[in-house]
């Protein structure tokens, strides 16, 4: 990669996708001017617009373009006139599946200043690592019988040694620069193959970690215990389903979904990542420019660091966590009245005082 230019492609999408993203890419441009380093900007209408002009939400030739680039920065999909199926698999997961993005990381943290809906959440700083191209989202099953009034729908999960095995190594190696501490949360009392599967497998893969603590703990178990005692957890591995549902839930202990960032990454791979907010298109508040961009910021920082410039991400995160210090920067969702424009002026402001 040449280190002074950054090849960015923007998939904004739909609904507050593109409030997010036009809220975040000043902010990622000015953090890496001071590095020296140039924004190079591949802007995509990718999304349900596209699907209701084209038939498709993508183009067939989309991997090949991102593999272009060095990174995405995706906003989100989702209209209310478009089957969600269609744009989430045209777009989201087609994209993770065919680009091979092994892992999703997702980064719950507190910030002081930021409230949330649970109590004693200060501190909280967690990763999930959610396996991201197969389990129940892997697209396997059918309908049958379909319009007889007897439907049938089918849906296979799927969970494969190899893929464990790699989502397993990723989550070890984080756990290890970080507490050395590392549950995998499964569901193997109740479902007796896939799980028990997943057990197994980390369990072998566990023995090349000896300084990583690993403990196997049940989904069920793992919903309370988020919210009863969240500082007792670190790094998080899980299948694509369960992995999916509690980071929303971990959102919540960090001030809810306009806080939660997302990574789509294929370690050690050449292919760029897709960086996101964990939130969809939020249909209810788009178009009135109150969406809370942080998830948005967040997902850039985490760019950022994949990309090489871990001095920019800083840069981004401590200008935001400044910014939110002051209820003034707070959107709708944080109990405040700022725009989402006024919270990305802020941290623009922040960055030049924290330099
Ligand atoms: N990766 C994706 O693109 C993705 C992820 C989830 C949902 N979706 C799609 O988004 C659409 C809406 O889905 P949903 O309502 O279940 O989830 P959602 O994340 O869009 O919204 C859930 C709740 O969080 C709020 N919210 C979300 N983002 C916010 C932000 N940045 N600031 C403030 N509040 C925010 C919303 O107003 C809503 O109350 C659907 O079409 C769904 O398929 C897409």
């Amino acid at each position: 990669m040449d280190r002074q230019t950054l090849r960015l492609a923007l998939i904004p999408g739909d609904g507050v996708g593109p409030e997010v993203v036009a809220a975040t890419v000043p902010v990622l441009e000015a953090a890496l001017t001071v590095q020296g380093v140039a924004l190079d900007l591949l802007e995509l209408d990718w999304g349900g617009e596209r699907f209701l002009r084209d038939g498709a939400a993508m183009p067939v030739d989309a991997a090949d373009i991102v593999r272009g680039t060095d990174a995405v920065l995706f906003g989100a999909v989702g209209r209310p006139d478009v089957p969600d199926h269609e744009l989430v698999w045209g777009l989201i997961i087609g994209l993770r599946q065919q680009l091979d993005l092994a892992v999703n990381i997702r980064p719950v943290r507190s910030f002081p200043g930021v409230p949330t809906q649970v109590r004693d959440t200060d501190g909280v700083d967690l990763l999930i690592v959610r396996e991201n191209t197969e389990g129940e989202y892997v697209g396997a099953g059918g309908l049958a019988h379909a319009g007889t009034g007897a439907d049938v729908g089918i849906e296979v999960a799927v969970h494969s040694r190899p893929v464990i095995e790699r989502a397993a190594h990723h989550a070890f190696r984080l756990a290890r620069q970080r507490s050395g501490r590392l549950a995998l949360v499964t569901k193997s009392n109740a479902m007796r193959h896939g799980y028990p599967l997943w057990d197994r497998t980390v369990r072998e893969v566990a023995e090349q970690y000896d300084d990583v603590e690993l403990e196997v703990v049940l989904v069920d178990a793992m919903a309370a215990r988020m919210i009863q005692s969240p500082r007792s957890l670190d790094v998080l591995l899980a299948g694509n389903l369960f992995g999916d549902i509690l980071s929303d839930l971990a959102a919540v202990l960090a001030g809810g979904m306009g806080m939660a960032p997302s990574a789509n990454i294929r370690p050690g791979g050449d292919v760029p990542g897709i960086f996101e907010p964990v939130h969809g298109s939020a249909p209810a508040i788009a178009g009135r420019g109150v969406a809370n961009p942080a998830a948005c910021l967040l997902s850039g920082a985490l760019l950022l660091e994949d990309t090489g410039h871990a001095a920019a991400a800083a840069a981004v995160r401590d200008a935001l966590a400044a910014a939110l210090l002051d209820p003034a920067h707070h959107t709708p969702d944080l109990g405040g009245v700022a725009t989402t424009a006024d919270v990305s002026a802020a941290v623009l402001e922040e960055m030049e005082n924290l330099r």
